[in-house]
């Protein structure tokens, strides 16, 4: 089960100049580890609320300390405090890191992979180029990341580095909005026919064992649907979607629709409790109503924070951007998003 951890900020540097890279290490002095891809979900006070966002990791792994990339949302309240106000010294508690958006690496893996970053989609992808190419010396990166204009992207120097490194092994495309209008291919957006005139003359899908997409969910959609249209296999493509339009979720509204009472079990850190909720209260409310430190984040069914295992009954999963269908057919939900269905249900979050 993942617990709140203390994490002290030891150096915030501008990325670009709506963007900072926090380098984060635990407050007792251990090494935090996690897999490439995988997120923090940090907890802050803000005005008076508990905000919860979470945030890719973007350094590789075996590091010492662990970075994240926080580019300012207009109107965020986290990313807005981050970029303005969080200072080197201050404690930020996180939960350990989450996710799920990698693939097994291996030194005797000779791989093709190829990553879609749009924006701050680049942060996980960063962590996956820099451990993958340094964990398996034979395999190669082809990533393609889109920006509005040069000045907008992320980790620009970063990425010249890596090339420079692994020269022969790492191939970046800068799609770009704006400011590169000489060079028509890499302008623009990255829509279905920008992506079919790169897969025509620059990369090779079929040549592709595994891709990555990071970025707003409408493009990640059109990414997929273009990698399938040239021959990659659905299975082989990995998604992490940082949010929908207006993913916070809104008061819950009241219905006349009748509820049913419904008898719940809820397995946290190794212990059962029973208690009761409603076909109308998420499996997550209602842990959260008894008292549970049930985790989340998003509560909007992107993040994934919040997934436990269906172990007896049903539940309706209203939203889904963040399982895979392997998961949900292993019994995994999104408990912000489940509702009873049955008389009883059962979950566990140790799984
Ligand atoms: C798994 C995961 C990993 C993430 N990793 C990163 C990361 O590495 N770097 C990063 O900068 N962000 C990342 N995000 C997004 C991040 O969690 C926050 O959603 C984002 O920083 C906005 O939070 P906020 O509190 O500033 O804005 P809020 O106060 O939540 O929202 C303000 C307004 O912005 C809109 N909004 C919320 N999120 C976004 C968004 N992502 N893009 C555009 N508009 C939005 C809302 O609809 C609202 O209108 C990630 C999200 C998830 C789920
Ligand atoms: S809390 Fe983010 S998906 Fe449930």
């Amino acid at each position: 089960m993942a617990k709140f951890i203390d994490l002290t900020v030891t150096a915030i540097e501008p990325t670009t100049a709506d963007a900072v890279v926090v380098s984060l290490m635990p407050t007792d002095g251990s090494v935090l580890s996690f897999v490439q891809g995988q997120y923090l979900t940090f907890k802050h006070m803000i005005d008076g609320a508990e905000v919860r966002r979470s945030y890719s990791i973007c350094s590789p792994v075996g590091g010492q300390a662990v970075q994240v990339g926080i580019k300012r949302v207009d109107g965020g309240a986290f990313s807005n405090w981050a970029n303005a106000e969080l200072k080197i010294g201050d404690t930020l508690q996180a939960l350990s890191p989450m996710g799920h958006f990698h693939t097994p690496l291996s030194p005797e893996q000779s791989r093709a992979y190829v990553g879609f970053a749009i924006g701050s989609g680049i942060t996980p992808l960063l962590s996956i180029i820099r451990t993958t190419l340094e964990t398996e010396t034979r395999s190669t990166f082809s990533l393609v990341y889109a920006n509005r204009s040069i000045q907008t992207i992320m980790f620009k120097e970063e990425l010249e580095d890596l090339k420079n490194k692994y020269m022969n092994r790492l191939n970046v495309v800068h799609i770009l909005k704006t400011g590169q209008e000489d060079i028509e291919f890499f302008s623009g957006r990255l829509d279905r026919p920008k992506l079919q005139d790169l897969f025509t003359k620059w990369l090779h899908v079929p040549n592709f064992d595994t891709a990555f997409i990071c970025g707003p969910q409408e493009a990640m959609t059109t990414i997929a649907n273009t990698l399938q249209e040239f021959g990659m296999d659905q299975n082989n493509i990995k998604y992490e979607l940082f949010g929908t339009p207006n993913a916070r979720p809104k008061p819950a509204v009241q219905t006349q629709a009748k509820t049913t009472d419904v008898a719940l079990k809820v397995v946290i850190d190794g212990v059962s409790r029973d208690l009761s909720g409603g076909s109308d209260m998420s499996v997550l409310d209602a842990a959260l109503a008894a008292g549970i430190e049930a985790p989340y984040a998003c509560k909007a069914g992107v993040c994934s924070t919040c997934r436990c295992k269906v172990t007896d009954g049903h539940v309706e999963m209203r939203v889904n951007h963040a399982l895979e269908d392997y998961e949900v057919a292993a019994g995994y939900v999104l408990s912000c998003q489940a509702y009873p269905k049955t008389a009883s249900v059962s979950v566990e979050y140790d799984e």
